[in-house]
């Protein structure tokens, strides 16, 4: 199945006057994922309904494959929405829900039957294909609507929050599926979602929506290695960035922010150790790593350290930077600093 390109030019909506969505233009190549994160009620839903054809925009244009789809019905827009809340036929077996799209599409039985088990399989649904919907746990149900979307096969996915009801290992397990999916489906998706570690892992690009108005859209790697702003910076990360006044890493004041990431802050127990002195006030340990944050100058700043580190609330430490690796904002704006070049 190839993909199409979507393009979306300045989409406006308001409900009763406040507006969700402040223009907004994004364009998805052909057979990409684009996955659209933003703190919740920053029009994620919206954005994606208005693709969909559920609900018109205000202001501005939707092109599917080229063609404007602003008047055409969801159905012949040939995408598929999975739900943020997913309703699925309660009096029908789970096989019959995900046949039904395609039932309704005329698609020959056997085919149906071929798509159903391979979705089916997929999502770990081959042992509840003839239970009711009733009868399934909050993730099942989902895991569900997801795949009634995927047997259609159509030219847009849009997700919204597909893996947001499933348990922790679960939802690692069905994002690498989803992955693997994509990349085989060579479909073009929208995958909205406020987990960053989802987008960064599944996405080709990331678009940071903030108050119904785009911050940034990069790849996964621009997005954390060189955030737009000091929000997107924030948004990206776990731990989140250490955002800063200058002073508190013993640089000169000024109307700025300094952002560190937690893997580029050195902290060391050693007595005599080189660097600015810092009281531990946290230790976390992850497994991997360990996970500790200190305070200094009436700030906290968390540093990923190795497993092994361990010290004791108010012990003395001191901390080691690259100042290359420190990123600055706008105080006043939030928007990035960027360095001056030589000449
Ligand atoms: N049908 C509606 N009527 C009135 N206001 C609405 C409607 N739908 C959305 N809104 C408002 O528009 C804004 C954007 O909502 P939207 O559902 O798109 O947010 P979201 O980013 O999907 O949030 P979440 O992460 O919580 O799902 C919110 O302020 C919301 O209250
Ligand atoms: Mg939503």
């Amino acid at each position: 199945m190839a993909g199409v390109r979507l393009e979306l030019e300045s989409l406006a909506k308001s409900y009763g006057g406040v507006p969700a969505l402040r223009g907004v233009s994004l364009s998805v190549g052909d057979g990409k994922l684009v996955a659209v994160v933003g703190p919740s009620g920053c029009g994620k839903s919206t954005l994606l309904s208005l693709v969909a054809g559920l609900d018109a925009p205000d202001a501005g244009v939707i092109r599917i494959d080229g063609r404007v789809v602003n008047d055409l019905s969801p159905r012949e827009r040939d995408v598929a929405m999975v739900f943020q809340s997913y309703a699925l036929y309660p009096h029908m077996t789970v096989r019959r829900n995900l046949a039904f799209p395609l039932d309704v599409a005329g698609v020959p039985r056997r085919e149906i039957a071929a798509r159903v088990e391979e979705v089916a399989a997929l999502l770990g649904l081959a042992p509840l294909l003839d239970r009711r919907p009733a009868a399934l746990s909050g993730g099942q149900r989902q895991r569900v609507a997801l795949g009634r979307a995927l047997v259609r096969r159509p030219k847009v996915f849009l997700l919204d929050e597909p893996l947001s009801n499933l348990d922790a290992a679960l939802r690692l397990g069905v994002r690498a599926e989803l992955k693997k999916l994509h990349e085989r489906l060579g479909a073009t998706f929208v995958y909205v979602t406020h987990d960053q570690a989802e987008a960064m892992t599944l996405a080709d690009r990331i678009a940071v929506l903030r108050d119904g108005a785009l911050e940034q859209v990069g790849t996964p790697r621009e997005i954390y290695g060189a955030p737009a702003t000091a929000f997107v910076a924030r948004f990206v990360g776990t731990p989140p960035v250490n955002l800063v006044a200058p002073e508190v890493l013993g640089l000169p004041e000024g109307p700025i922010d300094v952002a560190l990431r937690p893997e580029d802050l050195r902290v060391s127990r050693e007595a005599g150790a080189a660097g600015l002195a810092a009281r531990v006030w946290l230790v976390e340990p992850m497994g991997s790593e360990t996970w500790v944050t200190v305070e200094r100058a009436g700030a906290r700043l968390v540093a990923r350290c190795e497993a092994a580190f361990d010290a004791p609330p108010g012990a003395p430490v001191r901390l080691g930077f690259d100042p290359r690796r420190l990123q600055r904002f706008e105080r006043e704006t939030g928007r990035r600093v960027v360095p001056d070049r030589p000449g």
